[in-house]
């Protein structure tokens, strides 16, 4: 049975719209004049811009004026608490480094939580305009029409995205899973923008998703685009702590159409992602 439509997650998500449009707008303004890094972060090749800054800076300004009880929790500033049941959780620019070089996966992400689940997200791809939707038990949109999850072909013939994150010895790690799994389905894709992949997943335009280390900026508003589409989320018990000294991880980040699920996380066990 499907989640009744949740009338606050329906406002939310057309909050996060208009916001997560203008966001885009100034992200790619401040592109055509010119961009450097401006700061790195976990490692050398993890790299902010000014426009990461600039643009998570202008969402929390606009969300905070039309709901200024609301919390916040952003990839590049700090936790801001509220005093209501909602908090969002934004990703300015996913796929920094693609912004920087000028590949065309990088994705204004927005997602609202109320009460700790998600019920609203929107992913914007900043290069295309491409607008994905959704609101618990809303459905998922691209571009306001409806999307769903393609159907699961056999394993040997899915497309499995995937990322690495910007530690050497934990892209080791990842490396050597995805390198399990390649000969056991069509290809892999790695395209930058986590939020982005769980989208390509929503609309059949990918069958499968799966890394270890995005944070909830990463993945909550693709999730719920995806989970809206048909398809389903989890964060499975990975091995990356006990593989990777130090490493951090919310769990092995897992996204596949519902039908294909179980064989996909076979699949994941067979190449050593999980525990
Ligand atoms: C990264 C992207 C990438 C994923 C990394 C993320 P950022 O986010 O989503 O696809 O593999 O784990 O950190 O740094 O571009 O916002
Ligand atoms: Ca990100
Ligand atoms: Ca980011």
């Amino acid at each position: 049975m499907s989640t009744p439509p949740h009338d606050l997650g329906i406002e939310l998500r057309d909050l996060a719209l208009v916001v997560g449009r203008e966001a885009v707008t100034l992200a790619r303004s401040m592109r055509e004049s010119g961009i450097e890094v401006a700061d790195t972060k976990s490692s050398a090749v993890d790299v902010v811009t000014a426009a990461d800054r600039r643009c998570e800076e202008l969402i929390r300004r606009r969300i905070l004026t039309a709901r200024p009880d609301d919390a916040i929790l952003g990839e590049e500033g700090d936790d801001h608490p509220g005093t209501s049941a909602v908090r969002w959780v934004i990703d300015p620019i996913d796929g920094t480094v693609n912004y920087l070089y000028g590949l065309p996966d990088w994705a204004v992400s927005i997602a609202a939580e109320v009460e700790g689940e998600v019920v609203a997200g929107v992913v914007i791809n900043g290069s295309s305009g491409v607008e994905y939707a959704a609101a618990l038990g809303a459905g998922a949109t691209r571009d306001g029409r409806p999307i769903a999850v393609r159907p699961s072909p056999p394993l040997a013939e899915r497309l499995v995205l995937t990322g690495f994150g910007y530690r050497g010895d934990v892209r080791a790690h990842q490396g050597a899973c995805v390198a399990a799994l390649l000969p056991h389905v069509r290809d892999i894709r790695r395209l930058g923008s986590c939020a982005l992949d769980l989208c390509h997943v929503a609309d059949g335009s990918g069958d499968a998703y799966v890394e270890e280390g995005p944070q909830p900026w990463d993945y909550s508003a693709g999730a719920l685009v995806l989970t809206e589409a048909g398809g389903r989320f989890g964060l499975l018990a990975g091995r990356l702590v006990e593989a990777v000294p130090g490493a951090a991880s919310h769990g092995l980040a897992t996204g596949a159409p519902a039908a294909g699920w179980d064989t996909f996380v076979e699949a994941l066990r067979g190449a050593g992602f999980l525990a």
